[in-house]
């Protein structure tokens, strides 16, 4: 059996949560295999909203594997708090959830240097999301890095010898703390994360392949924002491309099937960093309202823009993706007319591929195709679709050349379109 890989085309939030929860019925297993609780994935059905920061989005739907792989970083007090609200609410993931013994840990002072770091940057800062991500995928890197499986032997001067090199990296930037506080939350953290299956999940994940069972890895971030690829340096520090599930869960990539790339209709960003195709207008303050483009986790607004096809391409290309995803399409249902972005300008220069720099002097060149103007959020088949929504749809796998197999019409699990059945 091989794996397939669900992962964000664009700059994260493109709806990975829903669509691996609408999918997991089709799958044995839910892999996370990068990122952190930087990831806020939103579920929604039955009347119930769901936020998952580190848990996989599979974690609904019955008696399924989840795996938490070991290019994830996880922050023990932050995975309790989500377990806990979970199990709070009648899922118990004791049974259902194992975590990687070689996934990192993110430590107190870690969070306390994203703020340092981000603090020293100023007016050039990344705009992280503040949870310690790029510090400990750099002790990480650096060979530095206390991971799950550290909990199980002398711990505590592991610990204390990564506090104390943190603290004195502190001091050197000169930033003011207090650690009392989040470490004592932390250390809970620890003890409950004991409580859980931690595994060497590179070989039940191989063995649960070799005995015919189906995976599903679950991206986070988006290839925008991946380390490589992305907007650098406005990117995070993992590999959020399809490469990144073959690292972050020890799978070969001759073991990998279908690659599902998932992006919005339109396009969103938040955080600092370059956004060709924003809108700073009343068009850009609409699709905010209406697509409610606010950070699942941190509340931050978000940056809106039409779909860059140039960046989409690009993606769909270091990604290898296979079946495209589109989503929130029911936020474009009352516009009159909608743009997507098919080359850029650059120095007068128009060129339709991704270059070295997209941080200045990037205009967009826009086709423009007319809006629905029909409610979507009801359709429950594509014979339903208007005529311009048909259009656009055909437009986009033309420029893509990637058939677009689910299209998403509202944030419920139920307002998910299967396209082409049985193809
Ligand atoms: P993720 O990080 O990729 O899982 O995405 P987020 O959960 O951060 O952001 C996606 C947001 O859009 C969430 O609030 C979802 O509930 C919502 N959403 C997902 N699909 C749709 C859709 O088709 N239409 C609308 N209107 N909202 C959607
Ligand atoms: P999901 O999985 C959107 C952005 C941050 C910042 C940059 C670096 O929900 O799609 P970090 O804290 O990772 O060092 O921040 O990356 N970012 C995200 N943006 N969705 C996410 O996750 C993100 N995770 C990080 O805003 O610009
Ligand atoms: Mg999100």
């Amino acid at each position: 059996m091989k794996a397939d890989i669900l992962l964000g085309l664009q700059w994260g939030d493109e709806g990975k949560g829903k669509v691996v929860d609408v999918l997991t019925p089709n799958y044995d297993v839910v892999a996370r295999f990068q990122g952190g609780p930087n990831a806020g994935h939103t579920l929604e059905f039955e009347g119930q909203k769901y936020v998952l920061r580190s848990i996989p989005s599979g974690i609904f739907q019955g008696d399924k594997v989840n795996i938490i792989g070991n290019g994830v970083v996880l922050d023990p007090a932050l995975f309790k708090e989500e377990a806990e609200a979970l199990a709070a609410s009648g899922h118990d993931l004791r049974k259902r959830l194992v975590i990687s013994k070689k996934a990192h840990l993110i430590l107190p002072t870690h969070r306390l240097l994203d703020a340092a770091y981000e603090a020293a940057k100023g007016k050039s800062k990344v705009g992280t999301t503040g949870k310690g991500i790029g510090p400990t995928y750099t002790d990480k890197i650096s060979r530095n890095g206390l991971r799950v499986g550290d909990l199980l032997k002398d711990f505590d001067q592991k610990y204390a010898a990564a506090k104390a090199r943190h603290e004195r990296m502190l001091k050197s930037l000169d930033f003011a703390y207090d650690l009392a506080e989040a470490e004592k939350k932390w250390m809970e953290g620890i003890e409950y994360l004991k409580q859980f299956q931690l595994v060497d999940s590179e070989h039940l994940v191989n063995n649960l392949l070799k005995d015919g069972k189906s995976i599903l890895c679950e991206g986070a971030q988006g290839t925008m924002l991946d380390v490589d690829f992305g907007s650098y340096p406005f990117v995070t520090s993992s590999s959020t491309v399809c490469a990144g599930a073959c690292t972050g869960l020890g799978i070969a990539p001759n073991k990998i099937g279908d690659v599902y790339g998932i992006f919005k209709a339109y396009c969103t960003r938040v955080g600092a960093g370059p956004f060709p195709t924003e809108l700073f207008d009343e068009v850009g303050a609409k699709i905010r309202a209406l697509g409610h483009e606010y950070g699942a986790v941190t509340g931050r607004e978000r940056r809106c823009g039409w779909i860059d096809l140039v960046a989409l391409k690009y993606a769909i290309m270091v990604d290898g993706v296979t079946k495209l995803i589109m989503m929130k399409s029911d936020v474009l249902d009352d516009f009159e007319t909608i743009k997507a972005c098919v080359a850029y300008k650059v120095n007068g220069e128009e060129i339709d591929y991704f270059p070295f720099d997209i941080n200045e002097g990037i205009e967009p060149v826009y086709v423009e195709l007319p809006g629905w103007k029909t409610d979507l959020t009801k359709m429950k088949s594509e014979d339903e679709f208007p005529e311009e929504f048909n259009a656009y749809l055909s437009f986009l796998e033309n420029e893509l050349e990637v058939p677009i197999k689910i299209v998403s019409v509202g944030p419920d699990r139920e307002q998910t379109i299967v396209r082409y059945e049985g193809e």
